[in-house]
């Protein structure tokens, strides 16, 4: 076993590929600089040719993330590689990461071709890929249902055109541990040249054991495993990175491997991926669920309060949590606010910063205690960088338990104030009605959440809004004290968001 394992992180391509999940370009850079300073190995950025959005933000990625190995997806097709080594090649370590199955089903029902020419098109298509890019990953989909015979002899042919990482996916999260850990090691005492390349994994979580897949793949010979930032990913997702490095760091003496992450990283991590994605974490996920160091019962409590580890396997401070320190006070300066970006990583233009500042000093007005959680997410606001196409003015509602209740909001297009009001079931029906009516369309409105970013009355309520409009979907957050104003930023952020991706034509037709 070597002494360092690699992650390979996929958020941005397997775990895009989460129904509903449609991140822009300044989210998938904000999330990839965020995975570069938790130290993973490899981004996987997107799949270049999947559309020019796709490609752009690869390209971004690649252009603007350092200290990491940036790779493209693509098909094993001359034009997808073609694409892909556009958007990877000015990365500092580029990576070309072609894939096509090789299980009888998808050969048959799927490629509709036949082992023999499966095997020409990895082998070909390794062999193409290498003319451009030095660092060349095979991936045969569906690994884990194909023939032993037929796999080993497909790792052999891309291993001497070339492949620098062979991966084997568990495409349809199909196997069980031991079997899985047993393919691996098969595979390292079967297929000639396997030592000199890299043996990566890829396990999806359909039966709930991607996790324990992947650990018993790295136990056998793997030496990057490929994961999501909270299990994201197709279907019931990818193998969950918190999850396999607190179980490689908490268990050293079992695995006796190490890992580059820095792992006071994974809880903000996590937290930048649900809030962009809106995709929400399970309470009790392991590792990042909100009740995962949360102990109920007064025997444990009683335990914990005696000495920590009679129920605690890994502190919170080892994930970030509990880091959460008391920042600048409402007489704090505009240095000491910019000094504490820094430290929290975040780099952003001085006209962000003022509008930062000012929110930050609004905050501070109202709220005793500001914390390193609170600027996350006033700045996490502005991450999207959605244009502003309707301003929100003013909002005023009314309501209570014996009347109907009723919105009136007030939106700036281009100097124009538009006034409308509407009722609703509830205020926040009713603000989302008023809203629809200014902007003049609607959008069905699929998930509504609402958390507290910290402890306390007077925490800052998050919003996020998953909507629907025409087919696609849209992400939009809202912070402030007041959850109903929260509420109002989030739909206004969801809407401004629908207009810049699908067109202004669609203001005003209802
Ligand atoms: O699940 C899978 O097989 C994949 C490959 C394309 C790597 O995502
Ligand atoms: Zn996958």
């Amino acid at each position: 076993m070597p002494a360092q394992v690699k992650i390979f992180d996929t958020t941005l391509r397997d775990g895009e590929q989460t129904p509903g999940v449609n991140l822009n370009i300044q989210e998938k850079l904000e999330i990839a600089r965020q995975l570069a300073r938790m130290r993973v190995d490899v981004i996987e950025a997107g799949f270049a040719i999947a559309s020019p959005g796709d490609f752009e933000a690869v390209k971004a990625i690649a252009e603007n993330v350092k200290g990491v190995t940036v790779a493209s997806l693509c098909r094993a097709v001359e034009k997808d590689i073609d694409r892909a080594w556009e958007a990877v090649r000015y990365a500092e370590r580029p990576r070309i990461h072609t894939f096509i199955a090789t299980s009888d089903i998808h050969m048959q029902y799927k490629l509709k071709m036949s082992e023999e020419e499966v095997f020409q098109r990895a082998v070909g298509m390794v062999k193409y890929a290498k003319k451009f890019c030095e660092d060349v990953e095979f991936s045969a989909e569906d690994a884990s249902r194909s023939k032993p015979e037929f796999l080993y002899r497909i790792l052999e042919g891309v291993i001497k055109a070339g492949a620098t990482v062979v991966n084997i996916p568990d495409t349809v999260g199909y196997s069980t541990p031991e079997e899985f850990g047993r393919l691996i090691r098969n595979i390292r005492e079967n297929v000639d040249g396997i030592h000199k390349v890299e043996i990566s994994v890829h396990c999806h979580n359909d039966l709930g054991m991607a996790t324990a897949n992947t650990l018993s793949a790295l136990l056998n010979g793997a030496v990057q495993l490929e994961c999501t930032v909270n299990g994201l990913g197709e279907r019931a997702g990818n193998a969950a990175l918190e999850e396999i490095i607190m179980a490689i760091g908490t268990r050293k003496d079992f695995f006796g491997i190490g890992h580059n992450i820095d792992t006071t990283q994974i809880y903000r991590t996590s937290k930048l991926v649900s809030s962009l994605t809106g995709v929400n974490v399970q309470p009790n996920k392991a590792v990042v669920g909100a009740n995962a160091f949360a102990h109920e019962s007064g025997i444990h409590q009683h335990g914990v309060m005696s000495e920590k580890s009679t129920y605690e396997i890994m502190t919170p401070e080892s994930i970030g949590l509990g880091q959460n320190r008391m920042v600048l006070g409402k007489l704090s300066g505009r240095h000491a606010f910019e000094e504490k970006l820094k430290e929290l990583g975040y780099s952003l233009a001085p006209e962000e910063i003022q509008k930062a500042f000012e929110k930050f000093k609004d905050l501070a007005d109202k709220k005793k205690v500001v914390l390193d959680r609170d600027i996350e997410a006033l700045v996490g606001e502005k991450v999207s960088q959605v244009p502003e196409i309707f301003q929100l003015d003013s909002f005023q509602i009314s309501s209570g338990n014996k009347v109907v209740s009723t919105s009136m909001v007030s939106l700036v297009r281009n100097g124009e104030t538009i006034t409308e009001a509407a009722t609703g079931d509830g205020p926040v029906d009713a603000a989302f009605n008023a809203l629809e009516r200014a902007v003049g369309f609607s959008m069905e409105l699929e998930d509504y959440r609402l958390g507290a970013v910290t402890e306390g009355k007077d925490a800052l309520g998050e919003v996020t809004v998953r909507v629907t409009k025409d087919g696609n979907s849209f992400v939009g957050r809202g912070v402030s004290t007041d959850v109903i104003e929260a509420s109002v930023k989030a739909y206004m952020n969801a809407i401004n968001r629908a207009i810049s991706e699908l067109g202004e034509n669609i203001i005003g037709k209802s």
